[in-house]
């Protein structure tokens, strides 16, 4: 998908597309930091060839302008992790904007504002992705856990600035989750959680035709465990799945892939909830092949401290899924030479 390597880079004006959409405690205290580690080479590599890195990237969903949501508490931590002092933009686009950006040197980096504060954002408005498009001379997407979502600063811009590139942790990303899952090292596991089944219908099919072990988890299980004829109390269940969940569970069976539910007694296998992480950390010693997505597994992961064990960890939740179901990632696809890129 383009090849950043390839770019002349000293002195240019490089628009990157970060996900730094982190978790913030109520203190604005940065509780995970995965996000801003895994976009640091790029970044790093940028600044080594003498360029002027504009930084951008949305941080969760806010509506207008809200404090809260600012990026400036990711600063300090991505000033730390590159080494040398981030400039922090109050705004997204408009004459501050330009003149800050006028005036960087080579090998500096600009982190603009939270890019969602602009409603024109979300609905790629060309006139707005344009604006962000004059801030630069090329474009980097590096926003992988961003790439599912067909937004200005993901694909409107590439409409307007090239060459777009794609940067070194989407590559990664991509290698790893189309390469790993497509011909996958055996035996190969996955673990999906959530709250609900429905989200979640595409993957577990698409991994059911992929995977010898499937754990599910998260708050989806209670739809599984009721399809299973099990008490499961007041827990939320998502009734018009079940008959999906009952035909997932004899997919499963009839592909011959382990499904393993937590506390399962039906199917045989069995694992505390606490312990999903741990459980994958020992299948990853066995040679087995572990992928982690979305924030509240990588989070467990971490907590366990098990992440370097495993064979990937993704800074995707939405955009992994969407890629494991086999579906086009707006962001990846309207990069230079993009290739279809599906599992
Ligand atoms: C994520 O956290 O999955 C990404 O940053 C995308 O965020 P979104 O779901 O708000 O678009």
């Amino acid at each position: 998908v383009g090849d950043l390597t390839e770019a002349d880079l000293e002195g240019k004006r490089v628009f990157v597309r970060a996900d730094l959409n982190v978790p913030l405690d109520e203190n604005q205290n940065i509780t995970d930091d995965t996000r801003i580690r895994a976009a640091v080479p790029t970044i790093q590599y940028l600044i080594g060839k003498g360029a002027k890195v504009i930084l951008s990237s949305h941080l969760g969903r806010p509506k207008g302008v809200t404090p809260k949501f600012s990026l400036a508490p990711i600063v300090p931590r991505l000033s730390e992790l590159l080494g040398i002092q981030v400039q922090k933009a109050d705004d997204v686009i408009g004459p501050e904007v330009e003149k800050l950006v006028s005036a960087m040197p080579n090998g500096s980096v600009t982190l603009l504002e939270n890019v969602r504060f602009y409603k024109e954002e979300e609905k790629n408005d060309p006139e707005f992705a344009q604006k962000l498009a004059s801030l630069a001379d090329l474009y980097v997407n590096d926003a992988f856990g961003t790439a599912h979502r067909a937004h200005a600063s993901t694909e409107g811009v590439t409409k307007f600035l090239k060459p777009s590139v794609a940067g070194f942790l989407l590559q990664k990303e991509l290698d790893y989750l189309v390469g790993a899952v497509s011909s996958p090292k055996r035996p190969f596991a996955a673990i999906v959680g959530g709250s609900k089944v429905s989200s979640k219908i595409g993957v577990i099919e698409s991994l059911l035709e992929k995977c010898d072990i499937l754990l599910l988890g998260g708050g989806m299980i209670f739809t599984f465990y009721k399809a299973q004829g099990l008490s499961v109390g007041s827990s939320l269940v998502e009734e018009d799945k079940l008959e999906l969940a009952t035909s997932l569970l004899a997919k499963a069976k009839e592909k011959g892939v382990s499904l393993m539910l937590p506390t399962d007694v039906v199917i045989a296998d069995k694992f505390a909830p606490d312990a999903v992480a741990k459980k994958l950390a020992e299948l990853s010693g066995k040679g087995v092949t572990t992928i982690i997505g979305g924030g509240d597994s990588v989070a467990a992961v971490e907590k366990v401290g098990v992440a370097d064990v495993m064979s990937h960890i993704s800074t995707g939740g939405g955009a992994s899924l969407e890629l494991l179901e086999g579906k086009e990632l707006p962001g990846v696809v309207a990069l230079d030479e993009a290739t279809t890129v599906t599992v």
